[in-house]
């Protein structure tokens, strides 16, 4: 167990080199897959991801605009309430129309989440959608998804950094942990 000020996080399963090396590879895969013409609109699902798409926005080398959009399914807890609060807001529709999309999320844990996203995406009218993960867990999701662009893959423990809480906590983190029980 690891101990920072007074917070307790367990092991360490992706350490910080790791994570950058992804986020690098990530963005090399983004910037050959688009060109600088196809005018991308990055969704960054709040809050999660919002931290790992700062890093990956910063290695893009292309011109990309990005706006966010608040969906939380966990409620502060462990696991997922099985439903999912969608906060967008209204001028979002108008701008994803015809827009290349790239929607870059956290973690594909059950899938709802991303899901429920893309149905309101596709709603919207976009040009094309494309999916960016940081982290899949290695579980039978309940809805699935085709992840485009994933980092890596994770086991199936409730982790924290990167952007991912716990009741709030340890998003700053640079590494991916559990929590210490
Ligand atoms: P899904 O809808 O179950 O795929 O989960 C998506 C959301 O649940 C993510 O954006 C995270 O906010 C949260 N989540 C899922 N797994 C974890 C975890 O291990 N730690 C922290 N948050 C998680
Ligand atoms: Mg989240």
């Amino acid at each position: 167990m690891e101990e920072l000020g007074d917070k307790q996080i367990g092991r360490i399963l992706i350490s910080a080199e790791q994570i950058e090396q992804t986020i690098q590879r990530l963005a090399d895969e983004i910037s050959v897959c688009f060109s600088p013409g196809d005018n991308v609109l990055a969704l960054i699902v709040l809050e999660g991801a919002k931290y790992f798409a700062g890093d990956l926005l910063t290695h893009i080398r292309f011109p990309i605009e990005a706006e966010h959009l608040k969906a939380s399914s966990y409620h502060g807890g462990m696991r997922s309430a099985g439903h999912v609060d969608l906060k967008e807001p209204q001028a979002l529709r108008r701008k994803i129309k015809d827009r290349n999309i790239l929607l870059i999320d956290d973690i594909y844990d059950t899938g709802l989440t991303l899901a429920k996203v893309l149905d309101w995406l596709k709603a919207c009218g976009p040009k094309s959608v494309r999916t960016c993960v940081l982290l899949e867990k290695e579980i039978p999701h309940q809805k699935q998804i085709s992840i485009d662009f994933l980092g890596l893959t994770i086991e199936d423990v409730f982790v924290v950094g990167c952007g991912l809480d716990y009741e709030g906590r340890y998003r700053e983190l640079p590494y991916i942990a559990g929590l210490a029980t």
